[in-house]
């Protein structure tokens, strides 16, 4: 698909991963609604983009606010042929902690942001694709979500993450299958380690043994290199139902 020609949501669109595919995005010529929980950050980033650039107040695991923004987007921007998901958050925990078992609302909060975040934005999303014009090779829109490394290397601490970007993965073929007969593709990336906010938060001595673990380039990835890639699935048509590793080599140990 044409970017040029496209109009875009992007969850989680107002910082780190999802913040570089909104600027790439709007800077290839489409339009962008950035649905993200984080106001301040979102509005500061349409304001500065320009008119082409809107942020919707959205709480992805809210099926209300959700389907607000993808109508908002299809009446402001006249149509949407393509979601990012990228709205996500980890909450280190080990299953036998120190204070006890692993506390189930803990688990319930990561399930219920990243994966029904995700599948929250494909249904509705696509519900909106599915009525689009296709282009001349026959798409309709394409839907891009964010698994992680840890889908397969989760970390010892990483049990709840972890299983909310297997699922991801998991998804990703089935509903490709489904989606195929209204020509809406469904592709995931699953990233190792990239500079955001995400990961800023950790100690230097942290991030700096994370990055020697990386085999090459032997740093954290820069979240421009992720919204590259998002552009490539936008771009290439035969990118469809698979999950594909941006890690620069990198395997995770237990801890
Ligand atoms: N940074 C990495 O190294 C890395 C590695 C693997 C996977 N990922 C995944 O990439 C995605 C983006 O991560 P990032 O590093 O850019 O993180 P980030 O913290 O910089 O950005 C995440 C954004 O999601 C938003 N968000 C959180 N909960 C939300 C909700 N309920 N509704 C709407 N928005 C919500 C936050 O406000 C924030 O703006 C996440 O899914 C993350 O799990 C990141």
């Amino acid at each position: 698909m044409d970017l040029k020609k496209c109009v875009a949501v992007v969850t989680g669109g107002a910082s780190g991963l999802g913040e570089a595919c909104v600027r790439l995005f709007a800077e290839q010529g489409a339009k962008v609604s950035i649905l993200d929980l984080a106001e301040d950050r979102g509005e500061a980033l349409a304001a500065e983009i320009g008119d082409d650039v809107l942020f919707i107040k959205t709480n992805v695991t809210d099926e209300g606010t959700v389907k607000d923004a993808v109508e908002e987007t299809v009446k402001v921007f006249g149509a949407l042929q393509i979601a990012v998901n990228c709205a996500g958050i980890g909450i280190p925990a080990k299953v036998l902690g120190k204070e006890g078992p692993l506390a189930m609302d803990d688990f319930d909060r990561v399930m219920k942001v990243n994966l029904m975040g995700t599948m929250n934005i494909i249904r509705l999303a696509g519900f909106a694709m599915k009525h689009n014009t296709p282009n001349e090779e026959g798409e309709r829109g394409v839907v891009i979500n964010t698994s992680s490394i840890a889908a397969w290397e989760g970390q010892v601490g990483q049990t709840s993450y972890s299983a909310s970007k297997a699922a991801i993965t998991g998804i990703t073929l089935p509903v490709a299958r489904e989606f195929a007969e209204y020509g809406i593709r469904v592709m995931t990336i699953a990233p190792g380690l990239f500079d955001t906010p995400m990961l800023r938060g950790l100690p230097d001595k942290v991030k700096e043994s994370l990055a020697r673990m990386v085999p090459f380039p032997s740093r954290f990835g820069r979240p421009g290199e992720f919204a590259m890639l998002a552009r490539h699935i936008v771009e290439n048509p035969m990118l469809n139902g698979t999950t594909i590793r941006l890690d620069a080599a990198i395997r995770m140990s237990a801890r």
